[in-house]
């Protein structure tokens, strides 16, 4: 009935993938913006939202998409850089994406950051598609800019579609070493136990109406009785970034996945130091259609409801953490907020021991991420913290006993140059890599050079 359609919220689609294989890109055609080429380099410096309405969605889609057989409002979709771990993507009990595309160059195959993002999808049981983007690359491709999938390969001579379909199986092969069974969207009947693989070009659009056509039918499907929130209640979010923005300070870019948000809310938001009370003071919105990490082009809004991707403006915000919760206070008891607050933090808090590695990263989801991944390893941790590799971490691994464990391992941060003089001067060993289990494995070779 149509109140209960009301307050259906926009499914989160979490686009990721190994590095250059297309995911900006990919959001780039779709919403016809030039993110890509507002970058630094061809390189996504940080995380972003767009929200697509379904009016748009079906557009694009054409004839594959009548907006009259859905009731969602729309898809958001979160960029992950890939440098970024998409574990950052947290929320309370898990993932914060309802689904996720994994984009995969078609003729690159599976690669590091495709493996590891496999693993945490499966780690958080996010349903997923796979893009296999850059089909315009294969050898004598003839483009046929926006159109549907099988429509563009039945153009193509037959060898150009014997060498792609030769990829698209080595890529369903390499789900299928991975445990996912995985087949041509268009075989697939029950997405729930087969990962459909959709074909695409981010460059040329062709097989960008399937993958949103897919996307909308697998949300609208699977996802509805999930959506269905209380959008009028008090606001839950993740912080994915910690930004400063000119005329306002520290801001955080948060996703809104429950309840609504408004200008003047008391907020609680999960900090360096503990749980930080503040109250919102300015929401900044990106125009519709834009890129979220565009600057300059903010709209201030009254109220915000979920799913939604905002930056929100507050004093205090500087020691607010990525992946950290952000909770409205409502008409609850703002200790009550805190404790909850408190509580999630602790939840996600590491382990540690008084002999072991000293960890850095630079969300809470990685460092959830790398603390799993070391403790299935058997390697102790002394420290675990979201930041820069500083001087007293430095401090702290060289106390250890054992040499194995004068050790710093840090994903996707910097070493502050006194952190490296520092630990140069005391022999403390830093493991730097933007792939946790290539971290994993670069501190465990060390270690087995160092026990040969
Ligand atoms: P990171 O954010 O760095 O992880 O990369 P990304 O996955 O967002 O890749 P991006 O969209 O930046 O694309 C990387 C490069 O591949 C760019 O030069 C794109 O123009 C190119 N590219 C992306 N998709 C396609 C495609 O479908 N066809 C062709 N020919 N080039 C593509
Ligand atoms: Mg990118």
């Amino acid at each position: 009935d149509d109140e209960s359609e009301a307050t259906l919220r926009t499914p989160i689609v979490a686009v990721l993938g190994h590095v250059d294989h297309g995911k900006t890109s990919l959001l780039d055609e779709i919403r016809g913006s030039a993110v890509t080429e507002g970058e630094s380099g061809a390189i996504t410096q940080h995380i972003g939202a767009t929200a697509v309405p379904l009016d748009v969605i079906s557009e694009i889609a054409g004839e594959l998409v009548d907006p009259t057989d859905f009731d969602l409002p729309g898809l958001l979709f979160i960029d992950t850089p890939g440098h970024h771990s998409f574990s950052t993507l947290r929320s309370r009990g898990g993932a914060l994406a309802d689904i996720a595309i994994l984009v995969v160059d078609v003729n690159d195959g599976f690669q590091p950051q495709t493996l590891e993002a496999v693993d945490i999808l499966a780690r958080t049981q996010t349903p997923f598609i796979v893009a296999a983007n850059k089909i315009d690359t294969t050898p004598g491709w003839n483009p046929n800019p926006d159109t549907p999938t099988q429509r563009t390969i039945d153009a193509q001579t037959d060898r150009v579609e014997r060498d792609l379909n030769e990829n698209l199986y080595e890529l369903i092969g390499d789900l299928s070493d991975n445990d996912f069974s995985a087949d041509m969207y268009w075989r697939v009947q029950d997405f729930q136990n087969n990962i459909g693989v959709v074909p695409v070009s981010a460059e040329t659009g062709e097989g960008i109406p399937d993958l949103l056509t897919v996307m909308m039918g697998l949300s609208q499907r699977y996802m509805k009785e999930e959506m269905a929130v209380d959008v009028g209640g008090p606001a839950a979010g993740t912080v994915l970034e910690v930004t400063d923005t000119q005329g306002f300070g520290a801001t955080v870019d948060a996703i809104i996945y429950d309840g609504t948000i408004r200008a003047d809310d008391e907020i609680v938001v999960g900090g360096v130091e503990g749980p930080i009370v503040t109250e919102v003071r300015a929401l900044l919105r990106p125009r519709p259609l834009e890129e979220i990490r565009t600057e300059g082009q903010f709209e201030q809004v009254d109220s915000v409801a979920a799913a939604d991707g905002i930056k929100i403006a507050a004093p205090d915000l500087d020691d607010a953490m990525a992946g950290a919760p952000i909770r409205v206070v409502g008409d609850r008891d703002v200790d009550d907020v805190i404790e909850d607050v408190r509580a999630e933090l602790a939840d996600i808090a590491v382990q540690t021991v008084e002999e072991g590695v000293v960890v850095k990263a630079d969300t809470l989801g990685s460092l959830e991420a790398l603390a799993t991944t070391l403790e299935a390893e058997e390697i102790p941790i002394v420290r675990a913290e979201v930041g820069d590799i500083a001087p007293r971490d430095v401090r702290v691994a060289e106390t250890a006993g054992e040499e194995k464990h004068r050790t710093i391992l840090g994903f996707g941060v910097d070493t502050l140059d006194d952190a490296s003089d520092l630990a140069e001067q005391e022999d403390v060993r830093i493991f730097e890599h933007d792939v946790i289990y290539r971290l994993v494995e670069e501190y465990e070779e060390f270690v087995e050079e160092r026990e040969r």
